[in-house]
């Protein structure tokens, strides 16, 4: 261990670790994407193929990630380096790591800022005119519309930054009550939905399981989300750990993540696929659904501006807890590689991704240059499906066999030493990464 490990911050306490991950974990990836990807893939089969991602992949590499940055106490990078003793490949992986954050980064402020202008709208009552025909067609002129696209993408890397940059102890205290207040919010709002429109359709829709819908290609999407849904395969996870004392128990922490991870992901589908079946309303994009179903399913609630208001509230503040944490492995990164104070650090790395992130801002039909590249969408499916998954396996490795059998069991309580440790260590030798290999070559085509 080196000295500049005596500075590093840490959490304020275990729960105050555990929201952090959560606030990582629950983000745009189960509010707005999955819905929208399991709509596509057909729902059921597509489901099933998740959650088996989730249970083998998803969970042992979470607790990976956490081992390997409390052990080393170090950023992304530093952790391989340090681990690997100064091994080229894996420092290349710790920079892949880092790669895939800021490219996520990008276009991920873009649309958490869709969220602020569905916020201030739905608040001063702009939406009571909406309805299941023209939702669409605005929020077509709306992510047409470059100054606005740009104004949000920007006020969101600003908020990302300053919290970075004022340190994390505001939003932990904030992640504390927003994502409790966020997670009754769904749970009603997918009751409601339910109710009106009815179950039935929603339920065999989420719940069939007929694989005969499911192609490649929904495979590594599913699998890719585990990953992008877990924050995992990027080291965002390696940090976080990293900030937290020892004797915590990473298991509890990493199995909370999941459940509640899950159950949000879950539950946003049945928010809004009710409204889909029930009004059979036409959707011509999918990735719009989050803005186009309850938007104008609040009108008919009583107050119903305000609870939408409250809605892409709470929605924005998950994506925020999410971008810090896309932007603390490019800070940790800048300031413990170079030594640079980690607010200009912070600066640095924001104007980057900030400057990055405006082709996915002007890519929705703003500019024609930009929208012929459909960055967004490429980055989008590019990180989440192959980087993510990749950085994943590699990540699983590592710990698998690089990392003393003495350290790892250091990390664990003497209880999850005797039932936990082995099933886990085997797992992330031999199960987590062959299933990530086989679908990749399922992808490419090898079978
Ligand atoms: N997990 C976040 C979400 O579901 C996105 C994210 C991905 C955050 C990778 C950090 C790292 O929205």
């Amino acid at each position: 261990m080196n000295d500049s490990n005596q500075n590093r911050g840490q959490w304020s306490s275990s729960v105050g670790f555990i929201i952090a991950c959560v606030g990582s974990a629950v983000g745009l990836g189960n509010i707005w994407k999955f819905p929208y990807i399991t709509y596509e893939n057909g729902g059921g089969a597509f489901f099933i193929i998740y959650l088996i991602a989730i249970t083998l992949v998803g969970f042992p590499i979470i607790i990976s990630e956490m081992v390997l940055g409390r052990h080393a106490k170090l950023n992304t990078y530093g952790t391989f380096k340090e681990l690997s003793n100064n091994n080229w490949f894996w420092k290349l992986v710790g920079l892949l790591c880092i790669f895939s954050a800021v490219t996520i980064l990008s276009f991920y402020s873009v649309v958490a800022g869709w969220t602020l202008d569905y916020f201030f709208n739905s608040l001063v009552g702009n939406f009571q005119s909406l309805t299941f025909e023209n939702a669409g067609p605005r929020f077509g002129e709306f992510v047409g519309n470059g100054e606005k696209q740009v104004l949000y993408h920007t006020i969101f890397m600003f908020l990302t930054a300053f919290i970075i940059y004022r340190g994390t102890k505001g939003i932990e205290k904030a992640v504390k009550i927003l994502m409790p207040v966020l997670g009754i919010l769904v749970f009603l709002i997918a009751c409601i939905s339910f109710y009106t429109y009815g179950a039935s359709d929603t339920i065999s829709f989420m719940f069939n399981f007929d694989f005969s819908k499911i192609t490649s290609h929904g495979v590594l999407e599913a699998v890719g989300h585990a990953f992008f849904t877990l924050s995992l395969g990027l080291g965002v996870m390696i940090v976080y750990g990293s900030y937290l004392p020892k004797g915590f128990s990473l298991v509890r922490a990493g199995i909370w993540i999941t459940i509640m991870d899950t159950l949000i992901a879950t539950f946003s589908c049945f928010m809004m696929y009710p409204i889909i079946f029930g009004t059979q309303m036409e959707v011509k994009e999918s990735a719009a659904i989050l803005f186009t179903t309850l938007s104008v399913q609040f009108n008919a609630l009583p107050m119903g501006n305000v609870i939408a208001a409250l809605f892409y509230l709470l929605v924005a503040f998950a994506a925020l807890s999410s971008t810090i944490s896309l932007l603390e492995p490019l800070v940790s990164f800048i300031d413990e590689t170079y030594k640079i104070n980690r607010k200009i650090g912070t600066i640095i790395g924001a104007v980057g991704v900030w400057i990055m992130g405006i082709a996915s801002a002007l890519g929705n039909g703003a500019s024609e240059f930009f929208t012929s590249l459909a960055l967004m969408d490429k980055l989008d499916y590019f990180t989440s499906n192959w980087s993510l998954p990749v950085g994943g396996m590699l990540i699983s490795l590592f710990a698998g066999f690089f990392v003393s059998e003495k350290a790892k069991r250091d990390e664990f309580t003497e209880t999850e030493n005797k039932v936990f440790f082995k099933a886990w260590n085997f797992t992330i030798r031999f199960i987590s990464p062959l299933l990530v290999l086989l679908v990749i070559l399922y992808k490419i085509g090898v079978f």
